[in-house]
């Protein structure tokens, strides 16, 4: 059974998909902890109302990134991950915490692989469909072996349609409804083929 440290930065609905998977044991896996840089997080409440354990991993003004990081590092090494995914985490790592965990880094980004990387990538393709640019959007589900942003060896992905009368909502709805499927089936696979089982 693979052990998951979940790090996230809000609503935490991935990470929910998770739990929900474990619980149902159509993932093997076991969240073992959730880190939020964010003390309001949503999903440090999901977390806790599934008895995990839910940690604020607050960035001091002052601190260097990459000072945070290697914190960071070390909180979540003291819960002996097989795996890191992050699911809404809104930061960029640096070596300082990837060098930590090589290929144990899952990210989860609601566009596809080369699009929209950073914040706000939903509503980006919205716009870039309101301008007539692009027909349709996607979700990827990819490792993260170095500080490029929402970019590396892709897992998985999948294209998700923009339809004429979507609104930023209803397009919202359907890329999440894409990611809670795409990442529960992708690590599904991926536990399965890992060769450092
Ligand atoms: C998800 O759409 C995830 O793909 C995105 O943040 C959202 C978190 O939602 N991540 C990124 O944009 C990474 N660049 P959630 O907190 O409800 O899981």
């Amino acid at each position: 059974m693979k052990r998951l440290v979940i790090l996230i930065s809000g609503n935490g609905s991935n990470l929910q998909a998770i739990l929900d998977a474990c619980e149902r044991g159509e993932l093997n896996a076991r969240v073992v902890a959730v880190i939020s840089n964010k003390a309001d997080a949503f999903g440090l409440t999901r977390a806790r109302r599934a008895n995990v354990h839910a940690i604020w991993k607050a960035k001091i003004h002052s601190q260097e990134r990459r000072a945070y990081d290697a914190e960071l590092a070390e909180l979540v090494s003291q819960y002996e991950p097989d795996f890191v995914i992050l699911a809404g985490w809104m930061r960029i790592l640096s070596s300082a915490f990837l060098d930590t965990f090589p290929n144990r880094v899952i990210n989860l980004h609601p566009a596809l692989s080369g699009t929209f990387p950073g914040t706000h990538a939903i509503e980006r393709a919205y716009e870039s469909f309101q301008r007539g640019e692009i027909s349709y959007t996607g979700v990827m589900v990819h490792l993260v072996p170095d500080e490029g942003v929402d970019n590396g060896p892709v897992l998985a992905q999948e294209i998700v349609p923009i339809e004429k009368n979507d609104t930023l909502e209803s397009l919202e709805a359907r890329v999440h409804r894409v990611e809670h499927r795409l990442l529960v089936s992708t690590l599904q696979q991926f536990f399965e083929v890992d060769v450092n089982a």
